[in-house]
């Protein structure tokens, strides 16, 4: 089904599936065959829906599964991930009154576990941001490893969100805060994700592949990497990997 709304670039071109492997891959093909900036495709449920670093991404019906076709001046701005964030945090929050917060990149979290996540997918000159929300999936449904880890909108809110309403607000947001991006007002999207975050004034630990760093989150820097102040006084730049916030600290 597509449906057009106003004079808006995300979601003015609205596909929904039933079942999709990934709907990354869905709006790859449909990228391939012309689809314009701003096409969002959304899927009920996906078998082969997929996370950051290769990770599976368990996708049943109760989700927020979606995929959006972006095509930024710099497809490899990592600030891209960021804006999106951002756009879907302050939207979960308005819209169900959860408070959703960011875990540096773009990881959205939720009492201190995470309830949904964006991968960004740079295929030049396009970009394909996918974004999963555990709305109501039942967190006992999730993997076994993310137990303790993960949770959902419905599980923390105790009660099951319109995901309907969830879906137009997350594109409304994206809307808005990708229009300050475009608009080259770097600083204020940077800005709101530092108010949402849950990582700054933090102890972190910090994996990429092999290599371990720990050490207080102190800001994320005009490119958006994340500043790390180490145990003996250096700071570090991090531009990726995965990040695990420690127990103690400063603000939430
Ligand atoms: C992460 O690892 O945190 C990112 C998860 C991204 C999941 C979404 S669900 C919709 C889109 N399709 C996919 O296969 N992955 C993304």
């Amino acid at each position: 089904m597509a449906a057009h709304a106003g004079s808006r670039l995300i979601g003015a071109v609205l596909l929904r599936v039933d079942r999709a492997t990934s709907t990354n891959d869905l709006l790859r093909d449909l990228a391939a065959r012309g689809a314009r900036e701003g096409t969002v495709v959304v899927a009920r449920e996906q078998s082969g829906g997929r996370g950051r670093m290769g990770r599976p991404w368990l996708s049943p019906p109760g989700g927020l599964w979606l995929s959006l076709l972006l095509r930024p001046p710099d497809p490899a701005d990592g600030r891209i991930g960021l804006a999106v964030a951002v756009g879907v945090a302050e939207a979960v929050r308005t819209i169900t009154g959860a408070a959703v917060g960011l875990k540096w990149p773009n990881d959205l979290m939720l009492d201190g576990r995470k309830v949904g996540g964006i991968l960004v997918e740079s295929a030049p000159p396009l970009v394909i941001v996918g974004i999963g929300v555990n709305a109501n999936v039942d967190p006992a449904a999730l993997p076994a490893e993310t137990s303790g880890t993960a949770t959902s909108l419905a599980a923390a809110l105790g009660r099951e969100v319109d995901l309907d309403a969830v879906l137009a607000a997350v594109l409304a947001g994206i809307d808005d805060v990708y229009g300050a991006f475009r608009a080259g007002h770097l600083g204020e999207v940077l800005a709101r994700w530092r108010d949402l975050s849950v990582t700054l004034g933090r102890p972190v630990r910090i994996r990429n592949g092999a290599e371990v760093l720990e050490g207080t989150a102190i800001d994320i820097d005009n490119d958006g990497a994340l500043l790390i102040e180490r145990s003996d006084g250096g700071r570090s730049r991090v531009i990726g990997g995965d990040v695990t916030v420690l127990a103690g600290g400063g603000r939430a």
